[in-house]
């Protein structure tokens, strides 16, 4: 039934060549969001492979900006709080920073200081794994708080690009896509 459901997803995803330049093959998944039956089936996939984790999630950190979109349906579900890590700037207050590499030079990204406890296993979330850069930058955050990083979970995953190969804990992606 799984893996039924992710076909189905499969098909829904829709493919943008030379996006956002030239070479590079965008896989958008707007079509399920706008389509109800579709999410549905999005989140409870999320839920299903979040709840996989060994040890289990104590926390969800989603990542600005499309991480927004699905840590929050798996952290209500799990009845866990959410927590965002933002790009440079965005968030008041005292925050930690980690800086990523960008193809031209780098960039910040910020987690405010209440956000996780030491100790705690947190689950990263954001839509999708190419370089694996940024997922990389969140992990150096989360390590910065002393949590524990249980793993990343991800939609699509980039297989050409071997992103995960950047990340020292567990990887789980629903698709793999070109
Ligand atoms: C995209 C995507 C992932 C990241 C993956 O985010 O949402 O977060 O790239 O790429 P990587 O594995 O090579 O780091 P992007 O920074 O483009 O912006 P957005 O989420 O704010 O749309
Ligand atoms: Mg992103």
């Amino acid at each position: 039934a799984f893996k039924k459901k992710v076909e189905i997803l499969e098909n829904n995803l829709e493919y943008f060549p030379d996006f956002p330049k030239e070479g590079i093959l965008y896989s958008e998944m707007f079509k399920i969001l706008r389509t109800p039956e579709l999410f549905q089936i999005l989140r409870d996939l999320l839920v299903e492979t979040a709840k996989e984790f060994d040890p289990k999630p104590d926390v969800i950190i989603g990542i600005d900006s499309k991480g927004f979109l699905f840590g929050p349906l798996v952290a209500l579900e799990l009845k866990i709080p959410f927590v965002p890590i933002r790009k440079r700037g965005k968030l008041p207050g005292k925050v930690k920073s980690a800086s990523y590499v960008l193809e031209y030079g780098t960039d910040t990204m910020e987690m405010q200081e209440e956000s996780i406890q030491k100790g705690q296993n947190a689950l990263l979330v954001d839509d999708c794994l190419a370089t694996g850069g940024t997922l990389e930058c969140a992990s150096e955050l989360v390590k910065a708080f002393q949590g524990n990083l249980i793993g990343c979970l991800v939609i699509t995953e980039k297989y050409e690009l071997d992103g995960f190969r950047k990340l020292s804990c567990p990887v789980k992606s629903l698709m793999k896509v070109k």
